[in-house]
This record gives structure tokens, C-alpha cells and sequence, in this order.
């Protein structure tokens, strides 16, 4: 049988991403269609989330369908010695299709391995986070009007930020020019920028965050310095407050420029930022349940002539 997980954006063509967009769009229109009825999907969280798990779970209810799941695995048997395999085993006795979140890179592949019902990965680790790369996607394209040629800012964490790595991987399709704005012991890994050079992806390193270093971005996405990544707190300390965006860094940016965060934020964005116009990761979540409810549709086989009305 054909397995329909998402485990990585990167399995993902252009055609592919754009027809989850669509899928997105028309449920945007109308997010409360009863196309999941007698399904169940579980939600298995092994790491903190607020948006993540809220928004697939909102995303199911208003598709019709049930959820069952956890948010802390230590009510449940893993805190027992349950291997990841078996627990996963079990919840496909269950449910038609799991949403996971994992502190493992790579927990996610070897679920989808071993999964009888199709995997969406919520993030795995310092790895990969594609359904939040969806809803980037989406709001870059709502507020740009197109997805080609934008110069793009990740600004912060790069090294353990799993939202800017998702992100590059799906942009190779719309020929960005990146920027990485990060200080050196949060650089975006080697891998990552071997990534962009085998597919023909631009980027630009910096250290410095200042109003002329942004002056010509289309999208400023900010990133949480990622505490629970760190082994050594101290090193935490030193760099958690790098880079902090604040209202008086936009005067002389580009009229298009929107500023987008995975969220949480920490420290990183001032609040007095938040009443910019040119501020948008509050609709940027909004966003997760229209692409969610994409993602789920695809992986449980569902069509876009299908919801469409
Ligand atoms: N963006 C994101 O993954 O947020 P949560 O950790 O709250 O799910």
C-alpha cells in the first residue's frame, strides 16, 4: 500500500506544494466541512506544543472527524520502557492516522516505517517541522501575492530551528535568494547550506542583525533561540538575547515586507512590534489550521475536487 505520510517537505514537487496551497485556500473559505466523519486520528506529543497540537486537533474537529492522544508522555506507558515501535503499533489499532511530535530526529521516518496508518510529522527534534512549512508557505504567498523570487531573512537559531530547515528545503522550487542571519553558534548547519548549493539555492551569511542588514527583505522570519536543544545552559545564556527585532529596525524597509515567526516567541521580537502592519505571525498561525486541514486530507487520500464547493 502506497504510504501517504509527511515526514519531510522535501519528498515534496512544486506541483505537490501548490496543490496542498490550493487545498489550504478553499478551506480557508470554509474550514467546517463534515468529510471526516468516522475517522480518528491521534495526536501523540512527546514534546511541548501549543500551536502544533491545537490547531491539527481543531483542524480534525471542524473536518467531523475524533481525536484521541496525549500532550505529555509521562501519563503514558512510554514513561513505562515502551519502545517508540510499539506505542506506535497500538495507537494504529486505534486511530486512521497519527500526528506525532518527537524529541528524535528522524523519529518520525522510522515511525512511517513501521506505521500501518500514515504518519504526519510535528516536528522531530532539531530536524524537520513540513506542516509548519505549509503554513509558512501559505502566508508567504498570501502576503507577497507569489512564492518566486523573494529574498528571505531567517533570523536567530538556524542551528536547531527545524521550521527554517523545512522551509529552505521547500523554497528550492520558487528560486529564493536566503539570507541567514545568525551568530556563530547558531549557524545553519553544513548540511543545510550543501543543500542549497546542490539545488541552485542563494544565500548570504551574516552576524550582524541591524536595520541595514533587513533593508531589503520580503519576509523577516524570526526564530526562538531553541533552550531545550541546548546541553550546556550556559552557552544558552550567552546567546538567548542576540538578536532582538524592534519597531524602530522597520522605518526603512520594503513597503511588502512581512514579518513571520514560528512562535513561540521569547524574546525576539519587542512587543512593540506587534501593532506594525507589517507584523504577521498571529495571522501566520491562523494559517496552521487551514494547511492542516490540507495535510490531512491528502495523507487519508482526500482530493481537492472533493472539498471543493
Ligand atoms: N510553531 C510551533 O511548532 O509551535 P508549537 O511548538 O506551539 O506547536
Amino acid at each position: 500500500m502506497e504510504n501517504r505520510s509527511l515526514v519531510t517537505i522535501a519528498e515534496h514537487s512544486k506541483e505537490k506544494i501548490l496543490y496542498l496551497l490550493e487545498m489550504a485556500k478553499q478551506f480557508e473559505k470554509n474550514p467546517n466541512r463534515k468529510i471526516l466523519d468516522g475517522k480518528v486520528v491521534a495526536t501523540l506529543f512527546f514534546e511541548p506544543s501549543t500551536r502544533t497540537r491545537l490547531s491539527f486537533e481543531t483542524a480534525v474537529n471542524r473536518l467531523g472527524g475524533r481525536i484521541i492522544g496525549f500532550s505529555d508522555a509521562a501519563t503514558t506507558s512510554s514513561s513505562k520502557g515502551e519502545s517508540l515501535k510499539d506505542t506506535i503499533m497500538m495507537v494504529s489499532n486505534y486511530a486512521d492516522l497519527i500526528v506525532m511530535r518527537h524529541y528524535l530526529e528522524g523519529a518520525a521516518r522510522y515511525a512511517s516505517e513501521v506505521a500501518p496508518v500514515p504518519i504526519i510529522n510535528a516536528g522531530d527534534g532539531a530536524n524537520q517541522h513540513p506542516s509548519q512549512t505549509m503554513l509558512d508557505l501559505y502566508t508567504i504567498y498570501q502576503t507577497q501575492g507569489t512564492l518566486e523570487n523573494l529574498n528571505i531573512f531567517l533570523v536567530g537559531d538556524l542551528k536547531y530551528g527545524r521550521t527554517v530547515h523545512s522551509l529552505l528545503m521547500a523554497m528550492r522550487h520558487f528560486n529564493p535568494t536566503f539570507h541567514f542571519i545568525a551568530p556563530e553558534e547558531l549557524k545553519m548547519p553544513e548540511e543545510y547550506k550543501i543543500y542549497c548549493r546542490q539545488h541552485g539555492i542563494k544565500y548570504i551569511e551574516h552576524t550582524d542583525f541591524t536595520e541595514e542588514t533587513i533593508g531589503d527583505a520580503d519576509i523577516l522570519y524570526m526564530t526562538r533561540v531553541q533552550r531545550e536543544r541546548f546541553t550546556d545552559l550556559m552557552e544558552y545564556e550567552r546567546v538567548k538575547d542576540v538578536y532582538i527585532l524592534r519597531n524602530k529596525m522597520l522605518e526603512h524597509t520594503r513597503p511588502n515586507l512581512r514579518i513571520l515567526h514560528p512562535l513561540p516567541r521569547v524574546n525576539e521580537i519587542a512587543y512593540d512590534v506587534d501593532s506594525n502592519e507589517k507584523a504577521y505571525y498571529f495571522q501566520q498561525a491562523r494559517n496552521g489550521l487551514f494547511a492542516r486541514q490540507a495535510i490531512i486530507c491528502d495523507v487519508l487520500g482526500i482530493t481537492l475536487d472533493e472539498i471543493k464547493e
